[in-house]
């Protein structure tokens, strides 16, 4: 298999060769006429007219019928090679839509807004939504694919390339469409078995502070923090919060400063976001932020 993206980069091409084409035919067509019909050459009469011409009426019938069959055709050959029905996926992955982020499922283990795919591997998508309707798309690696609440959409993902690519929903879906970001970090098999390894892993509790803090809040209600009593799923499952590169799905970068002014007060960050202020003390927001970065 190689990446969806080249089969559509390749479909555009063909596809915006032949539209150049009868762009120069009929603009071709056109100035002639102008130049051959211009008014000093119009003392020798009229030009000959072509009404009622039945085989000049049929050719111009049939040839962008021929056109629009050949790319129609085409396109299905694309269709068919992106969606890899040939191609036994090698990995299976559930992204989930929600209002303003991203879940992403391997097997027991739930991750949010960043997603970890091998290399040279097909990866199949299972997209869902929670709420309204969202669209994936991370356009070096794949198609667009809508998320429709009560249906299960698929979408292959191919890397040849190890490194980190960009995406974004696609569909307007509230006010924090914008930052609906999708990071997808594409490495080794050997890297992303241990990635893999490390997110099904329990987050290491300490009994400190931040955990207490965490775990005496509102933030259960919303979150998960697997290995203690939080099991919240409304929002970003934060088992592993630490090891991910944003927060916010991609608003502010993930570091102690960042994550503290996150916790002080996401509505100031991402407007409109599900998650509130809560209000804390200021010891508390520390170790809580601590806490929370220290989860990798
Ligand atoms: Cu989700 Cu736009």
């Amino acid at each position: 298999m190689r990446p969806p993206a080249e089969a559509i980069g390749e479909l555009a091409l063909v596809v915006g060769g032949i539209a150049l084409l009868i762009f120069i035919g009929v603009e071709g067509a056109l100035i002639y006429a102008v130049w051959r019909y211009r008014p000093s050459r119009l003392s020798a009469g009229e030009p000959a007219r072509f009404e009622q011409n039945t085989r000049l009426e049929i050719a111009w019938t049939a040839a962008p019928a021929v056109v629009l069959a050949v790319v129609f055709v085409l396109m299905l050959g694309t269709m068919a090679e992106i969606g890899g029905a040939s191609v036994e996926p090698g990995l299976r992955v559930r992204a989930v839509g929600h209002q303003w982020w991203w879940e992403f499922g391997y097997g027991g283990v739930t991750t949010a807004n960043e997603m970890h795919i091998p290399v040279d591997t097909p990866v199949e998508l299972e997209l869902a939504s929670t709420d309204v309707i969202h669209s994936f798309w991370v356009p070096e690696l794949g198609g667009k694919t809508d998320m429709l609440p009560g249906t299960v959409n698929h979408l292959r993902l191919f890397a040849r390339r190890a490194g980190v690519y960009q995406g974004q929903c696609a569909e307007f879906c509230g006010v924090e469409h914008a930052w609906m970001r999708i990071r997808v970090v594409a490495e080794s098999q050997a890297d992303f078995d241990r990635w893999l390894a490390a997110q099904g892993q329990p987050a290491a509790t300490r009994g400190g502070d931040g955990e207490h803090v965490f775990l005496a809040n509102i933030c259960v209600n919303c979150h998960a923090i697997r290995g203690t009593g939080a099991a919240g799923i409304a929002g970003p499952d934060l088992t592993h919060v630490g090891a991910r590169a944003t927060l916010g799905a991609g608003v502010l970068p993930n570091d102690l400063a960042r994550m503290r002014a996150w916790l002080a007060d996401p509505q100031q960050h991402k407007p409109g976001a599900l998650m509130p202020r809560v209000p804390l003390a200021d010891t508390e927001l520390d170790s809580l932020a601590a806490y929370l970065v220290s989860l990798k």
